[in-house]
């Protein structure tokens, strides 16, 4: 019975979002069109579904893994941080991919989406090719395997990774250039690299659909890249 309320409560909080986003960004038909595309290919089949198929497909013990920022709230957190027309973003497990569509379609940022999963992929390729947003640049990859060194800005909420993986995560992030910038959810990376790699410049509270989290702004700041090899 809690399930289902919660189910109910999420619906509820889905169904407000879309018009929040509507409304919102209604000034930008590119963004509005393909975001109203990408809905409706997630209509029957969501992406918290598709996310537990492929859990369930490779013997994930948690099949409830998958989360998602608000369209709303990542503007929120952009708006908050900054992000530059310059900027080169990366967002890390980009999961269905509208924070990424946002960022490019709205705002017109180079964008790379970085996902494993490639039913999200191909739903948000088929998006990116129908409205040509160029900007957007969808990678069916694994995060620990892709080359990372355009980036400028990159986005990770990444709620599946423990201890060890986020290590192995931050050993990645070491070897970006100085000034490069990384936000994250819940955890500072600062936490996983070593000394005097990354500072943290600005955190927020942030309001997710699970509850109150912290987000941190860091950047590279050391100049001397360390090996992980
Ligand atoms: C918590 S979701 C976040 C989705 C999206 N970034 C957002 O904020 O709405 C994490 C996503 O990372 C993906 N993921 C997990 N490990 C990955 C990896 N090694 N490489 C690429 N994507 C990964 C998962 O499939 C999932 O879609």
């Amino acid at each position: 019975m809690k399930l289902f309320w919660l189910a109910i409560r999420m619906q509820w909080f889905e169904v407000l979002e879309c018009f929040k986003v509507l409304w919102r960004f209604r000034s930008n038909r590119t963004f509005i069109l393909s975001y109203l595309q990408l809905k409706m290919i997630f209509l029957l089949d969501s992406p918290y579904k598709v996310s537990k198929r492929y859990l369930f497909k490779k013997g994930e013990v948690d099949l409830y893994q998958y989360g998602e920022t608000p369209v709303s709230l990542f503007a929120d957190i952009v708006s908050e941080f900054g992000v530059d027309h310059s900027d080169c973003v990366y967002e890390l497990g980009a999961g269905s991919g509208f924070c990424s569509l946002w960022l490019s379609a709205s705002l017109g940022i180079q964008t790379t989406a970085v996902e494993l999963v490639p039913v999200f992929c191909s739903r948000l390729e088929k998006v990116r090719q129908r409205n040509n947003i160029d900007c957007l640049n969808v990678r069916n990859n694994s995060y620990f395997s892709e080359k990372l060194q355009p980036a400028t800005l990159l986005y990770i909420y990444a709620s599946n990774l423990d201890d060890l993986a986020i290590t192995e995560l931050a050993a990645k992030l070491m070897q970006l250039p100085v000034g490069t910038r990384v936000i994250s959810v819940s955890y500072s990376m600062v936490d996983y690299c070593q000394p005097n790699t990354f500072r943290v410049l600005k955190t927020m509270s942030a309001r997710f659909p699970w509850g109150e989290a912290d987000v941190f702004l860091q950047v590279r700041v050391a100049d001397t890249p360390m090996s992980v090899d």
